[in-house]
């Protein structure tokens, strides 16, 4: 065969394999076309071993024919495949989208019902005229038990409830240090509540190593103990939407005179009894009391001039008695079959 031959073979041979693929319509066949036409026993390579036969001079001019069909047949497979592509797209489009229908609803996290439960009293203390104050939760023993009027041989100074971190620091057993630092920085009036974690060595159904509390403090010119009964009052009718009272039982606290232990009419039996509050129709939520002058002279307020109230209260506490909690591990192991319920 000539060179012009040769040439006008593999010519054909582009538009032959043109023809064959394009009726095929899975990328498999369009493969074996492909092969048929490039491989090692394929029909441009039959041409390729005339290629030998010419002379010399006309070599490369075959040579470049043979490079173009190669060229030609490997870009129809690309333009064939992705026409297919392109066509199944489409098709799974107008298949599986259905633009009308609702969409999945995407899962969504939410505050942590601890997280609610603190913003709840924070905005029913607000409302009263409370301020959000804060305080260290490594905090001094001076301001957590010394100006407190909590001497050194208390109780609750004691190894065993308290994390010492050295002889004059602590993890905060209490929200009450807040009390010293605002009344330090701040002239009467006064009115905060300080929500946050506090710390101590319990550990047990009801008890965690680290819980919540809310503090308050009032400080003014003549407020008394039923000032103190009024808000306690109101805060837990707000918080648990409904007409409950408060009973103020005498306790001792050292930073407080007089000092009462706070009970609520309990929430879920009204006051009549039952398992919740042991049949007592009352449940304990804190600690309250008039703020005791000796704390006054640790923060520099004239006890003549000016009286306060305080009180002291567990979130977990609180949150428990809403929603049923029986278990205070179940806030703090995030489970989200536990937290999805709130
Ligand atoms: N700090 C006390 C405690 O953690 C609770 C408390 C009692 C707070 C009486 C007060 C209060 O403000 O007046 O046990």
């Amino acid at each position: 065969m000539s060179a012009n031959e040769l040439i006008a073979n593999l010519d054909k041979l582009g538009d032959e394999f043109l023809s064959v693929i394009q009726p095929l319509s899975d990328e498999q066949a369009i493969r074996a076309a492909q092969a048929q036409f490039l491989g090692k026993k394929g029909k441009v390579s039959e041409v390729m071993k005339e290629l030998s036969k010419l002379p010399p001079a006309d070599r490369p001019l075959v040579g470049a024919a043979v490079n173009k069909v190669k060229q030609t047949i490997e870009e129809q497979v690309c333009r064939r495949l992705g026409e297919l592509t392109a066509l199944a797209a489409k098709a799974d489009l107008a298949r599986v989208v259905d633009v009308t229908l609702p969409a999945r609803p995407v899962p969504q996290g939410h505050l942590h019902l601890l997280t609610q439960v603190r913003l709840e009293a924070v905005q029913i203390f607000s409302e009263l005229g409370f301020v959000v104050a804060d305080g260290p939760q490594i905090e001094t023993d001076w301001h957590t038990f010394e100006a407190l009027a909590i001497p050194k041989d208390h109780p609750a100074r004691d190894m065993q409830d308290t994390f010492y971190l050295s002889e004059e620091i602590v993890l905060r057993t209490h929200t009450s240090p807040v009390q010293v630092r605002t009344m330090l920085t701040q002239a009467p009036p006064i009115r905060i509540v300080a929500p946050g974690h506090v710390y101590r060595r319990d550990d047990d159904p009801t008890h965690s190593p680290m819980f919540t509390q809310i503090e308050g403090l009032a400080v003014d010119e003549g407020l008394s103990f039923a000032d103190l009964k009024g808000v306690l009052i109101h805060f837990v009718s707000r918080f648990f939407q409904k007409e409950l009272t408060v009973r103020l039982r005498p306790s001792y606290f050292p930073f407080v005179e007089p000092g009462a232990e706070v009970d609520m009419q309990c929430s879920f039996c009204g006051g009549s009894g039952c398992r919740l509050c042991k049949g007592t129709g009352w449940v304990e939520i804190g600690g309250a009391g008039v703020v005791d002058p000796d704390v006054f002279a640790h923060c520099k307020i004239d006890s003549e001039k000016y009286t306060g109230f305080a009180f002291g209260m567990g979130l977990e506490r609180m949150a428990m008695l809403r929603h049923g909690v029986n278990d205070i591990k179940f806030y703090y192991e995030g489970d989200v079959r536990f937290l999805e319920q709130f």
